[in-house]
């Protein structure tokens, strides 16, 4: 896609699932990437291997390169340090995807604070705190750049017993939206994908057991999950020239499960 090759792409969260597959995809259009892992530097190693093998048959020949950047996104001095980090070894910042989340469930009336805390902290404050320090390196070099949150169909979609999640993906659509309207003048572009449900570790609990996956299959319009890798490609696309006009946005790629599944069958007159 047009405008990646030679930018420099931060991926929060980037050693499992969607974050993976953006990492690996970003590489292969050209980036350099930082991937960003908050425990498991193995994971974050196989992401960069595997972007390392996409990207080029001649790693010293084709000029991508990688960083593994480890660093709690809920935390303002990690956020600090790894943005820093990331600036010192490539030089830039150009692209940021704010894609570490983490979820629980738990029916509204006994959600714990610390469980609510936890997941607003990572999903919502995460993302702000990596868009402060991504657009504060942008605004003093005076850089274009791009910042793509993954947010989820629970953006809109309210989802009971994930009180904490929707509500950070619900302000997680307004973060993009402010942002967006914020810094337009300044050619930095904010926007976000909205996943369906797709097969990751995150949901490990019915991807893993084909009778509870052929449930959850059966609510999504177009009969199956989606896969980390369609999701990578949205990514990549709002992150190149192409979409160079977009901002604000938050792109849906869910199969059609925004739609309003219900009406896919005629239930009443
Ligand atoms: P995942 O569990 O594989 O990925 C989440 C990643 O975030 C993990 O690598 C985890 O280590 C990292 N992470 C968690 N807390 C962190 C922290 N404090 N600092 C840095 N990294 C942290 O799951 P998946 O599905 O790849 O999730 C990625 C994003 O996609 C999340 O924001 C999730 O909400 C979103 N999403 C996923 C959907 C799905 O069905 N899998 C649907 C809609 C949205």
């Amino acid at each position: 896609m047009k405008g990646l090759r030679d930018k420099t792409a931060l991926v929060t969260g980037a050693s499992s699932g969607i974050g993976q597959a953006i990492a690996i995809r970003l590489a292969e259009e050209g980036c350099n990437i930082a991937i960003n892992y908050r425990s498991s530097p193995g994971g974050a190693q196989d992401t960069l291997d595997e972007a390392m093998k996409q990207a080029c048959d001649d790693v010293e020949k084709c000029g991508v390169r990688a960083l593994l950047v480890q660093g709690d996104v809920s935390k303002e001095a990690d956020v600090v340090a790894v943005v820093d980090q990331v600036v010192k070894h490539f030089g830039q910042l150009d692209i940021l995807v704010n894609n570490a989340g983490v979820q629980t469930e738990s029916p509204s009336h006994d959600l714990d604070v610390d469980s609510f805390d936890w997941v607003l902290n990572v999903n919502l404050r995460g993302a702000f705190l990596c868009a402060r320090e991504t657009i504060k390196h942008l605004l003093h070099h005076q850089r274009p750049g791009s910042i793509i949150n993954v947010s989820s169909v629970h953006e809109v979609i309210p989802r009971p017993h994930y009180l904490s999640y929707s509500i950070s993906k619900g302000g997680m659509g307004n973060l993009t939206k402010t942002l967006a309207l914020e810094y337009a003048n300044q050619n930095i572009r904010i926007n976000g994908i909205g996943p369906g449900a797709t097969a990751t570790p995150i949901n490990d609990d019915w991807t893993e057991d084909a009778d509870k996956r052929a449930v959850v299959e059966s609510h999504i319009p177009m009969g199956r999950a989606g896969t980390p890798e369609e999701m990578a490609a949205a990514v990549a696309f709002m992150a190149s020239d192409e979409a160079a006009y977009m901002t604000g946005q938050t792109l849906y790629i869910d199969g059609g499960l925004t739609l309003y599944a219900d009406f896919q069958e005629a239930w009443s007159a």
